[in-house]
């Protein structure tokens, strides 16, 4: 093929010339930047430029001091087996409603007040007056039940999956005990209210509690802080419910999440799993014939 002179191919596309091989004598600058040297950036363009390159810098910094990136890629360039489907983002969704539920819980704190006398109206306020809080309220409210249906359904996948079994047994204790707090969480926060309807349905779940076996009576004394349910319930389930429980959630979610990249998801219960190829036995692969069908030169048995 003959030769592109280089004066047509535009300048970033030509072979670079070898050191010593520019045509200009050693120690010169070639000869098109003689002609025209490049122009210096000037400071805004400077400027600019480090700019653009801020957020690489500060992740390379950040990166240098923790190496997170080898986790981080590990985690989510982290293989899922074959047949993975919709079923498998529950978790991810109940994580989702969990992190809804704690960024409007933050907001809702700002304005709640928990005390017998203002509890309600505090909400009344919340409701009517702050800008958006009706918008936050409904979200965390509707957004409980969200996450309550979601976990169930999440649960009722990996048992049905079969994903409880060996080795992922801890990982389904785990959460269990999510579970169960979350269910903690929806009957520390249906006090808050403190309406009549909050205060009847919690003396009702209180003395439900206080009919289980043993610690039965213990527990409904704990939740109920008192003889009768009152200021210092209110602030015992308001402690619960901001500060003890979500707490103790965000280390199990932790926990869970380890485990789930640490372990890897199961595949479908009904993922064929393939089979492996079996070697040609060496009888056969003298006589020409090779395992899986095919000639040993590759060609088809059929051909
Ligand atoms: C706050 C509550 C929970 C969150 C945020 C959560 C989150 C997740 C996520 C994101 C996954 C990986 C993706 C998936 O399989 O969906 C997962 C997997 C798993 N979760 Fe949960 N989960 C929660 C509660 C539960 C509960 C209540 C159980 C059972 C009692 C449970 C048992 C499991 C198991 C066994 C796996 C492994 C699944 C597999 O290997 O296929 N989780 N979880």
């Amino acid at each position: 093929m003959p030769k592109i002179p280089d004066s047509i191919v535009p300048a970033p596309l030509r072979k670079p010339a070898k050191p010593g091989q520019s045509g200009a004598p050693k120690g010169q600058a070639p000869a098109d930047l003689k002609a025209s040297p490049p122009e210096r950036p000037t400071h805004v363009e400077r400027l600019t430029d480090q700019a653009k390159d801020a957020p690489a810098d500060v992740l390379a910094w950040v990166d240098q001091r923790t190496a997170a990136s080898g986790f981080l890629t590990g985690m989510l360039y982290r293989k899922v087996p074959k047949g993975t489907n919709w079923f498998y983002t529950l978790g991810s969704a109940t994580l989702f409603a969990f992190i809804a539920q704690a960024v409007t819980g933050v907001f809702l704190a700002m304005f709640y007040t928990p005390s017998t006398t203002q509890a309600y109206a505090s909400i009344a306020h919340i409701n009517n007056e702050v800008p958006l809080g009706q918008l936050v309220h409904g979200m965390h409210k509707w957004g409980a039940s969200v996450m309550v249906i979601l976990i169930f359904l999440h649960m009722g996948r990996t048992f049905f999956f079969g994903a409880y079994k060996y080795p992922r047994e801890l990982n389904w204790e785990i959460g269990v005990v999510l579970l169960i707090l979350t269910m903690l969480m929806a009957f520390t926060g249906y006090l808050l209210p403190f309406d009549q309807r909050s205060f009847w349905a919690s003396v009702v779940g209180i003395n439900i509690n206080g009919t289980g076996p043993i610690v039965g009576p213990y527990l409904s004394d704990f939740l109920r802080a008192g003889p009768e349910l009152g200021a210092t319930t209110l602030a015992r389930f308001y402690a619960i419910h901001m500060l003890l429980v979500p707490g103790a959630i965000i280390a199990l979610i932790g926990a869970h999440m380890y485990l789930v990249v640490k372990l890897g998801t199961t595949a479908p219960p009904w993922t064929k799993i393939a089979k492996p190829k079996v070697a040609a036995p060496t009888a056969q692969l003298d006589a020409g014939v090779a395992g899986n069908g095919a000639e040993p030169n590759g060609a088809s048995p059929a051909a």
